[in-house]
Parts: C-alpha cells; sequence; structure tokens
C-alpha cells in the first residue's frame, strides 16, 4: 500500500544547489511530491524533530547546522517509499556512503563535530507519521 514520508534537503544540499537533482532522483525512482517547501527551520522544530538524539555528542551541532540557512522539505509517496528513499539516499556517513546513492555520490565529510549528509528521510512509518505533523502540519 502507499506509504508517505518525510525528506529533507538539509543546508547543505540546498546552499550547493543540489536541490533539483537530489528530487530528480526521487522522481525518477518513481515517487511522487506531494508537497514540498522551503525555508530556514527554527529551533523548536529542529529540537521535536531530533528528541531521539537529545544528549548525544552530535546533538548541539546537528540544530545548529539545520538552523543554518534554507532547507526544502517533502512530503514523498509511493509503494515502500520509506525503504525506498533511505536505499537512495545511502548510509549515514557520505564519506563512506556507497556511490550510487545520494549521499555517496554528492556527499562528503567537511566538519568533525556533524555530518552535513544532504538529505533526511524518516526511519519507520512511526517517524513518518510524527515527522511529518512536524513539517506538515
Ligand atoms: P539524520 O538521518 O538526519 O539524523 C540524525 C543526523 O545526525 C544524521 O542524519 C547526521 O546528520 C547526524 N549524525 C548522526 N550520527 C552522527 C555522528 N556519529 N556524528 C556526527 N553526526 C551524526
Amino acid at each position: 500500500s502507499t506509504e508517505h514520508t518525510l525528506v529533507l534537503v538539509k543546508p547543505d544540499g540546498v546552499a550547493r544547489g543540489l536541490t533539483g537533482q537530489i528530487l530528480a532522483r526521487i522522481e525518477a525512482k518513481g515517487y511522487e511530491l506531494v508537497d514540498l517547501k522551503k525555508f530556514t527551520p527554527g529551533r523548536e522544530l529542529l529540537e521535536a524533530h531530533y528528541a531521539e538524539h537529545e544528549g548525544k555528542p552530535f546533538y548541539e551541532p546537528l540544530v545548529a547546522f539545520m538552523m543554518s540557512g534554507d532547507v526544502v522539505a517533502a512530503k514523498v509517496s509511493g509503494h515502500r517509499v520509506i525503504e525506498g528513499f533511505r536505499s537512495l539516499a545511502g548510509t549515514t556517513d557520505p564519506t563512506t556512503a556507497a556511490p550510487g546513492t545520494i549521499r555517496g555520490d554528492l556527499g562528503r565529510d567537511w566538519d568533525l563535530k556533524v555530518q552535513q549528509n544532504l538529505v533526511h528521510g524518516s526511519d519507520s512509518s512511526e517517524s513518518a507519521e510524527r515527522e511529518l505533523a512536524l513539517w506538515f502540519g
């Protein structure tokens, strides 16, 4: 059955002008862009979004990085899109993410404190529902 997921093009992806390429890969895979918005998220939204990481060493740098510029948030739909987008995105560490993936082809590390890995995708149907409510209301 059709699922929905939250995809974020993070500030590194937007600043590097990769938004179009990233969204094109999602569409080329066969998923639908249901809704899109571009804005600089505030601390309150990011703290809610990343609540599970509170207390980890990369938490503050992660929130600061995500507040550093515009992001593009996308509501994306398709059969098994949650797993499918995570496969398209590649593993968290962009330096070693497999070539062929968004992170593997377009990303690398720039900073020791936080992995700037171009995109976020919800990791489960529960996360997708929670995150879509936060970002799209
Ligand atoms: P994301 O999938 O959006 O969720 C949490 C983010 O924290 C992750 O992408 C990375 O940007 C960052 N992150 C996760 N693990 C680490 C880590 N070990 N070191 C630095 N940054 C991390």
